[in-house]
């Protein structure tokens, strides 16, 4: 086998066999096929896409190209593909383990405009996102749930390709996200999986379609490996919640926990939450709704946050956000019409949230708090939105630029779809 020809092969738009991407992948991570000649081949992936079976071949080839983790308990994942002000992960872990349900979660940094939940969690003083295997599993034994940044040798492969999108455009490539996802969700061992598909300009898809598709794909990956998978579409049009920025998320998901959350926020943690306790307890969604409304208002939920927090070391009450404080105000009365994530999100990076490269540091002190949403109305003068920074700083108008205010504006939809429940 020549990787020319099997790059000749797609580009002539014929199906690949497993043992052809087997071929391409083993060839890759041992060195024999190059950076440049794997980059031709994610390319033509991105531009012609995969059939159904290949991306489900691939995703196999990708997950058996590692260790694969076994638990010894049932789990429950809850995946997000990404976006701006995203802090549900803090909310919904300790929330649904505060019902019995194990979590057992690996996250990532934050890379770009979007924010990782390892960054978030260490704006926490103290609170180690690393420990070994055994740990691992005795804190989820013990107190039904734990997170960490990457551990072991999971999915290699991804490691290896995903550098590679990074600097050849294909990180936006349906059937690419999709094993890339799968891949990992399934040798990290959970035993169902909830993923929280964003679509939206803050969002990886911003088309719903693309989303629909995508969405399809990793329920039929995980159901086809008997992990329950189920797909959430949300909208990622606007920052979620109000605060974007590592400590000031943290803040927000604290008063969330204890029943204050934002309205969108509250909602979708309800939402997801309630379709990983109906999946772990097999009890109807509706059912699972009550127990985690009753967990939000009974201060259990916060509870819980507080033992996990403190069993990986850190101090709840010490999160710091920055003492420099400015707020932006409306040029005009209206509605807010949009608030423009992405942009928010940059932004965010640039006072210091987040990252433009793998090395840089983060300052989980800063950020902004939103005072208005898409659908509120405002008046000339109002508080739009407040900046939290230290040393790096942002021009006014580039945030006021975020910001759209039209005659009327109705209050957007938030879940837009579900694929698999
Ligand atoms: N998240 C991943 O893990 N992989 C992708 O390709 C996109 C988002």
């Amino acid at each position: 086998m020549e990787i020319l020809d099997i790059i000749d092969k797609k580009e002539k738009k014929q199906k690949l066999s497993k043992e052809e991407l087997q071929f391409v992948i083993d060839g890759f991570l041992d060195g024999s096929i190059k950076d440049y000649q794997m980059s031709a081949f994610l390319t033509e992936i991105d531009l012609l896409g995969l059939s159904d079976e290949e991306i489900i071949d691939l995703t196999d080839i990708m997950l058996k190209s590692g260790q694969q983790l076994n638990l010894g308990v049932q789990t429950v994942d809850k995946h997000s593909t990404g976006g701006i002000g995203d802090k549900t992960t803090i909310i919904l872990a300790p929330l649904v383990a505060s019902l019995g349900v194990n979590v057992a979660k690996m996250s990532g940094r934050g890379l770009g405009h979007t924010g990782g939940t390892i960054d978030k969690l260490e704006s926490i003083e103290g609170f180690q996102t690393s420990m070994t295997l055994e740990e691992f599993k005795k804190q989820v034994n013990e107190i039904g749930i734990a997170l960490v940044g990457q551990m072991g040798n999971l999915v290699p492969a991804d490691k290896k390709i995903y550098a590679l999108r990074d600097v050849t455009g294909t990180v936006d490539s349906i059937p690419l996200i999709a094993s890339s996802i799968m891949s990992k969700k399934l040798a990290s061992g959970s035993s169902k999986i909830v993923i929280d598909l964003k679509v939206g300009n803050g969002a990886l898809v911003d088309n719903l379609e693309e989303a629909k598709n995508l969405g399809d794909i990793m329920v039929k990956i995980g159901n086809m490996n008997n992990r329950k998978t189920v797909c959430v579409i949300t909208n990622m049009n606007q920052p979620l919640g109000y605060a974007v920025g590592n400590s000031l998320e943290v803040l927000e998901s604290i008063e969330t926990l204890k029943g204050n959350g934002p309205e969108d926020l509250n909602e979708l943690v309800i939402k997801l939450g309630s379709i990983m306790v109906s999946l772990d307890k097999n009890i109807p969604e509706e059912e699972a709704k009550k127990l985690v409304k009753e967990n939000l208002e009974n201060g259990k939920a916060y509870n819980k946050f507080i033992e996990w927090v403190n069993a990986q070391g850190g101090n709840p009450n010490n999160i710091k956000k920055a003492k420099n404080v400015k707020e932006i105000k409306a040029l005009k009365n209206g509605y807010i019409s949009n608030i423009n994530a992405l942009e928010i999100g940059k932004l965010a990076r640039d006072l210091g949230a987040g990252r433009l490269t793998k090395e840089d540091i983060i300052d989980p002190e800063v950020g902004f708090v939103l005072n208005k949403k898409v659908g509120d109305k405002v008046n000339e003068h109002d508080t739009l939105i407040t900046v939290y920074y230290n040393e790096k700083q942002v021009n006014d108008e580039d945030v006021l630029n975020c910001f759209e205010i039209t005659k009327y504006s109705d209050k957007p939809k938030l879940i837009i779809d579900e694929i698999g429940v």
